[in-house]
């Protein structure tokens, strides 16, 4: 079945072959039916991206065809012809979506034209809709692990009302991603979510970005500037590392949420906004707030709804996924195919304690999807820096001089000695071997005796080694 562009309904025959000669000498694909029945059937089965629809028809008339048919199909652009103009009948059918109008008898121009901009507002509805999706794209939350779980309840709950957030995490826990998810779930959406990072701007221009100045206000002010809280005005503003702001900034801020208004820097006036604010910390505030270094007042004020994001470490349920996601996502933007992870390669992501968090987790990945070529990623390919902490952790708290046995001191020094080499020549045993100044058999059974991590041929899935008789 081939898709037609454009549909033709009408149940007068010789409009209908003509509307379909026009259309199709000037390029566009075209079908004709004759009723609001077979136009409904029609939408069903194929796309059309534009609808000419009589307003007169036996059977279902215009009106209601139109209905139905924004109902199956609303990126459908419908454009009514009637042969007796009445502003009443356009104006009901714009009400209904319909797309334009024109009139009998039809001229080729007004046709062709209504036609041709009808095809051009499709192409950028599927365009706008693109971006949408690519945009929303980048404001998923992965994880299934219980806290993720109840996080997202969380959001669901908080998102609608105005309540102030405070969201607290270690660095790279995903702060600023659920701060966006609130303000994208909120009534507030089509409202700017205006970042504010309190670290990263000195003390001296801060008032200035948080509430604007005028001209003239201080050297260097030479025109009139709009502070963040105004551009929030309608939206949420985000007040990131907020523990890390002034405490002249503090008291500055305390009294916009305290007043719900503020004036620009060099101004009387005082503006009035409607900005929600959520607020973000790494930070232990109320040790802050024991040693003087964040106020009191203004933790309540913004403390309101509290949200905690728990470290990585305590999700591991979360590596996997998340691991899976971002390796799909960057792979698909360097346009290759998503390398597998060995099995043994994953439990090393998995017992690794990720002090960057997702970020860090994130950052390896993309890393991983740009350098590797190969279609499966085994343990000596992940990073020195995972690999010597996986390795720091094997090893023993004594030292090798209170083992009480040789045997065992020897084991444990070997076991290091050899997994240090086999980090440094990335898994590749031959050359390990050669470095180690053994044989490749030799390597593989101080690798199995001595329980180093390794894949061997099959990746791990089997837990074995290759053969070595
Ligand atoms: N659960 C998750 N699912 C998918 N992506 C995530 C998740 N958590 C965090 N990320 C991504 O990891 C990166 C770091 O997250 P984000 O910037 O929100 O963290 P943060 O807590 O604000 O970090 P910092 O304290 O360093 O500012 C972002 O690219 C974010 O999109
Ligand atoms: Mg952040």
């Amino acid at each position: 079945m081939t898709s037609a562009a454009v549909l033709i309904v009408d149940d007068e025959k010789g409009v209908r072959s003509s509307l379909q000669g026009i259309l199709e000498d000037a390029g566009f694909a075209a079908e004709a039916v004759v009723s609001g029945e077979d136009a409904l059937e029609a939408v069903r089965r194929n796309e059309f991206p534009v609808v000419l629809l009589d307003i007169w028809l036996p059977g279902m008339d215009g009106m209601e065809t139109l209905g139905r048919i924004r109902q199956i199909s609303p990126e459908t652009l419908v454009i009514m012809i009637s042969g007796h103009g009445s502003i009443e009948t356009a104006v009901r059918a714009t009400r209904l979506g319909a797309f334009d109008f024109i009139e009998k008898p039809l001229s080729l121009e007004k046709t062709l034209l209504a036609v041709g901009n009808a095809m051009q507002q499709y192409r950028l509805q599927g365009e706008n809709l693109r971006l949408r999706r690519e945009l929303e794209r980048q404001y998923v939350m992965i994880g299934d692990s219980v806290p993720m779980q109840a996080l997202r309840q969380q959001i669901a709950f908080a998102a609608p009302t105005n309540g102030r957030v405070l969201i607290r995490g270690e660095n790279g826990t995903g702060k600023e991603l659920v701060a966006r998810l609130i303000h994208l779930n909120s009534l507030r959406r089509s409202g700017a979510f205006v970042e504010m990072n309190c670290a990263a701007i000195p003390e001296d221009l801060i008032e200035s970005e948080l509430f604007g100045h005028v001209k003239g206000a201080f050297t260097g002010a030479t025109e009139n500037k709009e502070g963040k809280f105004a551009r929030a005005d309608g939206g949420t503003l985000f007040l990131d590392e907020v523990g890390d702001m002034s405490s002249k900034t503090q008291a500055k801020v305390l009294r916009v949420l305290e007043e719900q208004q503020f004036s620009p820097v060099g101004s009387n006036a005082s503006l009035k906004v409607d900005v929600r604010i959520i607020a973000s910390t790494n930070k232990d505030l109320e040790y802050e707030m024991e040693t003087g270094g964040f106020r009191e007042d203004l933790y309540y004020r913004l403390n309101v709804l509290p949200f905690q994001i728990p470290p990585l470490r305590e999700r591991i349920e979360d590596i996997p996924l998340l691991t899976g996601h971002f390796l799909e996502e960057f792979s698909r933007r360097y346009g290759r195919k998503p390398p597998d992870l060995t099995r043994k390669a994953r439990e090393i992501l998995e017992s690794y304690p990720w002090p960057g968090n997702v970020r860090e987790l994130k950052n390896i990945m993309e890393r991983i999807a740009i350098m590797m070529q190969q279609p499966r990623i085994d343990i000596y390919d992940l990073p020195e820096a995972i690999l010597n902490r996986t390795m720091a952790a094997a090893k023993t708290e004594v030292s090798l001089f209170e083992i009480p046995s040789l045997h065992e001191a020897k084991e444990k020094f070997e076991k290091e000695f050899i997994l240090r080499k086999l980090i440094e020549y990335k898994g590749g045993i031959s050359r390990t071997a050669q470095a180690l100044g053994i044989e490749r058999s030799n390597l593989y059974r101080k690798i199995r005796q001595l329980d180093i991590p390794y894949s061997g041929r099959d990746g791990g899935e089997n837990g074995s080694l290759p053969d070595i008789s």
